[in-house]
């Protein structure tokens, strides 16, 4: 029997993963630690909160004597680090958090296993650790930055983060891979593409455009829409995560998506026309600073060595995500009645034609 630490566990992906792995695996006990931010949101896990091999604590990753508490309590023997600030555009207003959180973060959990797995916890330099102990660490396909109009990221490139949020997942996997070869902690990284599904915040393209479309609101499309992202729906990203945490090798990172490229153009027109509304409502704004134009992943490691594959095709996925939105309209607007409409105010107070700007070529 596992017993995991699930950072970001209110978190979308995180969420969608607890629920995933408590029906996967129901001998694991999975330990979720959220601090619930604005993006943090108990109401995700309301179906399973009182499920007997579940837990949710309340608390900061970057609070090392709670951390080391938690790991002692609940004789943690792995980590899957969901636990991040993950928005491109925030990290471009307010860059700090994402560092204390998502770098300094991940040094406090990689200390902190470290600490409470190593067989003798006095040698400074033992290297040997606990049976079947890891450290996963959920990264992104944005460290690598950016490609042009053809090829694909494979696991091997060069870091070349574009944003400060991709920035400070690229310095968090580097942090982890220093762990793995200075003091042996056993380890992987998942670098994944953009993610779609259920209970994902509605400051993300999907779920922005899904909620502005209900209310007739204008659709902010940045630039001229031609950036490319690779969709995965998150069942099929929980999925890979399980996969890797029971097969990955020591050491290694592994890529995750699902071959499924779309403009951001064609993911708004299809959720206008799923949900019968018209074209109009399509507002192309001034470009995000630093967009990178196209994402892509190359799965084969993880297909050919690890035996997994996406179950969703785009067509259903998206099909049965905007059905979610549709049945769930009390989520979006619990979600949308806090602080959120302050912050969409304040990112898009300048919806106009006019402000289309040069996008990158
Ligand atoms: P999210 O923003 O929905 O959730 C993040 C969660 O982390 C929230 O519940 C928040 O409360 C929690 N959190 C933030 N700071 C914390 C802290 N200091 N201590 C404890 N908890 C904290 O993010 P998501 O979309 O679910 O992404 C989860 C992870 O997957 C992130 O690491 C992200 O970089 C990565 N990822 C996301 C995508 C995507 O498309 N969403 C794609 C690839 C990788
Ligand atoms: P996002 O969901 O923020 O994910 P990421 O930037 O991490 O890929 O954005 C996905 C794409 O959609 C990205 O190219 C930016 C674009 N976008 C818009 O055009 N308008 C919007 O209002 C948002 C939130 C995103």
């Amino acid at each position: 029997m596992k017993k995991i630490l699930v950072t970001g566990g209110a978190g979308f992906i995180g969420s969608n993963f607890v629920k995933y792995m408590l029906k996967k695996h129901p001998d694991y006990k999975i330990i979720n630690v959220d601090a619930l931010t604005y993006a943090g949101n108990l109401e995700n896990l309301k179906d399973i909160s009182d499920n007997k091999n579940y837990t949710f604590i309340k608390a900061d990753i970057r609070d090392r004597k709670k951390m080391d508490e938690i790991f002692f309590t609940y004789e943690i023997d792995t980590v899957v680090n969901f636990a991040a600030e993950s928005h491109v555009d925030r990290s471009i207003e307010e860059p700090e958090v994402f560092l204390t959180t998502n770098v300094i973060g991940t040094q406090v959990l990689l200390d902190t296993a470290k600490k409470h797995w190593k067989i003798n916890p006095d040698d400074k330099y033992c290297r040997k650790y606990k049976e079947g102990v890891k450290f996963l660490q959920i990264s992104t396909d944005e460290v690598y930055g950016e490609l042009g109009k053809t090829g694909l990221f494979v696991e091997t490139m060069p870091l070349l983060p574009n944003s400060p949020y991709s920035a400070s997942k690229a310095s968090a996997d580097l942090i982890v891979r220093a762990y793995n070869e200075t003091y042996g902690l056993p380890m992987n990284i998942t670098r994944c593409s953009n993610n779609y599904g259920p209970y994902q915040f509605p400051e993300k393209l999907i779920p922005l455009m899904i909620n502005n479309c209900l209310k007739d609101r204008d659709l902010p499309v940045y630039g001229d829409g031609m950036q490319i992202r690779d969709w995965l729906h998150v069942y099929d990203h929980c999925q890979a995560v399980d996969v890797v945490l029971h097969k990955g090798a020591d050491g290694e990172v592994y890529n995750i998506g699902g071959n499924n490229e779309k403009t951001n153009l064609e993911i708004v027109k299809l959720i206008i026309n799923t949900l019968g509304k018209s074209e109009s409502l399509i507002k192309f704004v001034k470009d995000r600073p630093g967009h990178d134009r196209r994402y892509a992943i190359d799965n084969s490691k993880i297909t050919t060595q690890l035996g997994w594959a996406p179950e969703y095709t785009f067509e259903e996925g998206i099909k049965e995500t905007i059905q979610w939105y549709l049945d769930n309209t009390e989520w979006i607007e619990n979600v949308v009645s806090g602080d959120y409409m302050k912050y969409y105010d304040k990112m898009y107070s300048n919806i106009s034609n006019e402000e289309v700007a040069a996008t990158k070529e």
